[in-house]
C-alpha cells in the first residue's frame, strides 16, 4: 500500500528500510518520505515504529549465517 502519495513509497519499502536498523530520518532521506506535503509522516513513523522493535541483528543472526557456517566446516571435512 502506498503511504507516502506524494513520492510513491509504499509501506513495505519503510518496513525493509526500518528492519535493516535505519531511522525515520535515515529512511526519509533515503526515500523521501514525509519530505513534501508531511500528511504521511504519521503513518510512515508509526511502521518505523513496529519494525524497529525487532532487533536488525537479530534478525541478521537467524538469517541463515549459521547455515553458512556448516556448509563451510564440513567442506574442510
Ligand atoms: S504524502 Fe508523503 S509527503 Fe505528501
Amino acid at each position: 500500500m502506498i503511504i507516502c502519495v506524494c513520492r510513491r513509497v509504499s509501506d513495505r519499502d519503510i518496513a525493509r528500510h526500518a528492519r535493516a536498523g535505519m531511522s525515520f530520518d535515515d529512511i526519509q532521506f533515503e526515500l523521501g518520505v514525509a519530505a513534501q506535503c508531511g500528511r504521511c509522516e504519521g503513518c510512515a513513523r508509526d511502521i518505523v515504529a513496529q519494525c524497529s522493535t525487532v532487533h536488525p541483528m537479530a534478525a541478521l543472526q537467524t538469517g541463515g549465517g549459521q547455515h553458512e557456517a556448516s556448509a563451510w566446516a564440513s567442506s574442510l571435512v
